[in-house]
């Protein structure tokens, strides 16, 4: 195919659709141009930035027909930020969009072409993440700065205030890099390998108010530790902003290697007794610094009163929390199941789930550290067949070998839960050979980026 586009010349385009980042997408001639912050509807004129033999990328020069979703963006990084991409786009589009996204992987995928349904979103959806994750770099002046990385960069754009991140977690982490500038601590340079400090995390609990401190460090020896807690202390006593919260717990975490990875495997308590709380529903959860906990508790309850609605429990069954982290899906589903057992691969985690099951007093439940991929058939001849799973893996998906495992042992119910529709749509195609999908439910976990979960039920044909 003759490619009807050339770099660096304009175009005036309409777009057709909004893409699985958000992107606009247009076709000259069926050849099909990525643009990014296009809406789906508007006429631009557009500047070609890249040319592939399959597609194109361009930037609006001119918005020839606005779409009536556009609005005035409120946040001053974020055309360089690597948070949301969405911002210009009015909240109840999003929602849509997100729809349309879960809706035509399934028109690609799936034999039966159910109807996904409609994205459940935030009522108030600002400052919603629990969890803040600040790389800590210099500016053009060579001053510490805390920031975010820049969209497919290693720059770090400094930050003034997030509209999805908690208040304090940027006044705590500014207040650090204050210290650390004053005490001239050196920061750490991904490519010499040297300095300190690499980055921040800031956990919150959003019902208890508890804050847990993460401080990433390139080793063990962190210049004037004792004084940099006494300084977090201090501006927990003396910042209006913080008094509301509690300084739970400062955490040294030891990351040497070259990695992107945030977290070394080390944990050193400097203060506190490194954990924090925070409650779903009618339950407590401890939280550790390595274990995961999903970053909007808001919709993690509807997200998970939902999984139960479709698990739709009796109280006679044994039921499987896959990918189970500190124990939340299993101990929302244990007053309506006879058994649950959970299994999660991080040590903390697990060893939180123990506790968790411990402090809401549920006794009917156990907690396996394993690999999902090499454990599930073991346990499911040791402990026997579960009438339900409920899975909740990471962004790549279930592994082969797992959802081989599940199709021979048959559950009568599978409820998939999934940070990624695409690898979600991918494993509910393997899935169809036994189980027909019931029903798909966007809901919005991460408002204004990109990001949307699913929870989906599955049913055993057989059973049905
Ligand atoms: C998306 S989180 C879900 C956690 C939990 N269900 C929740 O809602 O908080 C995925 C979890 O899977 C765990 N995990 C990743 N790979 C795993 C594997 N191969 N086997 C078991 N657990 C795994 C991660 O440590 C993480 O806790």
């Amino acid at each position: 195919m003759e490619i009807p586009v050339e770099k660096n010349k304009e175009y005036i385009v309409n777009i057709i659709d909004n893409g699985c980042d958000g992107e606009g997408i247009a076709k000259i001639d069926g050849y099909t141009i990525f643009i990014s912050n296009g809406i789906k509807g508007e006429k631009c004129k557009i500047l070609i930035l890249k040319v592939t033999p399959s597609y194109a990328f361009g930037k609006i020069v001119e918005i020839i027909e606005k779409s009536p979703a556009r609005i005035e963006v409120d946040c001053i990084t974020y055309k360089r930020c690597g948070g949301c991409t969405l911002r210009h786009i009015e909240y109840n589009t999003t929602l849509a969009m997100k729809q349309s996204i879960v809706q035509n992987l399934v028109n690609k995928t799936l034999e039966e072409k159910i109807n996904v349904e409609e994205t459940i979103g935030m009522k108030n959806p600002t400052h919603y993440r629990n969890k803040a994750q600040y790389p800590v770099g210099l500016n053009k002046n060579s001053s510490p700065i805390v920031g975010i990385f820049a969209q497919r960069s290693h720059e770090i754009i400094e930050m003034e205030n997030c509209f999805i991140q908690n208040p304090i977690s940027i006044i705590i982490s500014k207040k650090i890099i204050d210290f650390i500038k004053d005490n001239n601590i050196t920061v750490y340079n991904e490519q010499t390998g040297n300095g300190f400090i690499r980055h921040i995390v800031i956990k919150v609990g959003i019902k208890t108010k508890e804050v847990m401190c993460i401080l990433v460090n390139n080793g063990e020896n962190l210049p004037k530790e004792k004084e940099l807690v006494n300084v977090i202390k201090e501006e927990f006593e003396n910042n209006k902003e913080l008094q509301q919260y509690k300084l739970k717990t400062i955490i040294k975490n030891v990351n040497n290697r070259n990695t992107n990875v945030i977290l070394g495997s080390k944990n050193v308590i400097l203060y506190g007794d490194g954990y924090i709380y925070d409650k779903l529903g009618k339950y407590t959860f401890k939280i550790s610094p390595m274990s995961f906990y999903q970053t909007n508790p808001i919709q993690t309850e509807i997200l998970y009163n939902k999984a139960m609605e479709f698990a739709n429990l009796t109280g006679n069954e044994t039921v499987l929390d896959l990918y189970c982290g500190i124990g939340t899906i299993g101990i929302f589903a244990s007053d309506k199941a006879k058994k649950v057992y959970g299994i999660e691969i991080v040590e903390d985690a697990v060893k939180d789930a123990i506790e968790n099951a411990k402090l809401n007093n549920v006794q009917n439940i156990e907690f396996l550290c394993g690999d999902v991929e090499k454990t599930l058939e073991e346990v499911i001849s040791r402990r026997g067949k579960p009438d339900i799973i409920f899975v909740d893996p990471p962004r790549r998906g279930l592994d082969n070998t797992t959802i081989s495992n599940i199709l021979k042992t048959e559950p009568a119910k599978m409820v998939y839960i999934s940070c990624n529709p695409a690898t979600m749509v991918r494993d509910l195609k393997m899935l169809e050979e036994k189980y027909e999908v019931k029903k798909i439910q966007p809901v919005d976990m991460f408002p204004y980026t990109s990001h949307v979960e699913c929870v989906t039920l599955l049913q055993l044909k057989e059973s049905m």
